[in-house]
């Protein structure tokens, strides 16, 4: 049996379009499959991306919930329904409450573009991070995919991997770096978790 990966996104997707690659294609062939892929922004190109590859896509409105425990009740309900053994993060950008993240411990996993626990935790997300690296000076930076608990960004780590950082990068270009990297380690960090609970 496959195991199923619930996908929780907020933008492009271009990390939900790697596992989706590596489920059909790569090493994650014969072992894993994205079930569903869940939204909280309507206009979410990751829903595109999952509907032309015949994958459930549902968008949940944050709006239409009275708090975020429920908001995260309904996300959470969804996922049962289609018997997810794993949640990757990719892109979302909504805090997941801890109730949500008890009913599934030890089943979240996260990419975060950086090398936690440096430029990590609140605020820390998409451009904040490649802007803070490059003004803090550093030399390197890099992508990691962490276990997820009630902290920000500070599960244990199951990948990291390091790109360099040169007196010419820019944010921009450091964000396109570690994109990079961020597709080739977030398959094989799934695997590792699949692997690890096979054992
Ligand atoms: C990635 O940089 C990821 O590390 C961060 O959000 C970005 C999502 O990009 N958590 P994409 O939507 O997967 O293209």
């Amino acid at each position: 049996m496959k195991t199923k990966i619930g996908v929780l996104v907020s933008g492009g997707g271009s990390n939900l379009q790697s596992i989706i690659d590596s489920c059909e294609n790569g090493i994650l062939k014969n072992l894993a499959e994205v079930a569903v892929v869940i939204s909280n922004k309507a206009d979410a190109f990751a829903l595109e991306r999952a509907k032309s590859h015949k994958i459930t896509g549902i968008f949940i409105d944050r709006k239409k919930f009275a708090d975020a425990v429920s908001y995260c009740n309904a996300i959470a309900a969804e996922l049962k329904k289609y018997n997810i053994d794993f949640i990757c993060l990719a892109g979302f950008l909504l805090k997941l409450e801890p109730v949500f993240i008890k009913e599934f411990s030890g089943k979240i996993l996260n990419i975060h573009p950086a090398l936690l626990p440096k430029f990590g935790g609140k605020g820390m997300y998409g451009h904040y991070v490649h802007e803070a690296v490059i003004t803090a000076g550093e030399k390197e930076s890099g992508a990691t995919v962490h276990y997820v608990d009630e902290e920000y960004d500070h599960g244990k780590i199951i990948i990291q991997k390091k790109v360099s950082i040169s007196n010419i990068d820019t944010p921009v270009s450091l964000a396109q770096k570690v994109l990079k990297v961020e597709h080739e380690i977030y398959q094989k960090a799934i695997k590792a978790a699949i692997e690890k609970e096979k054992k």
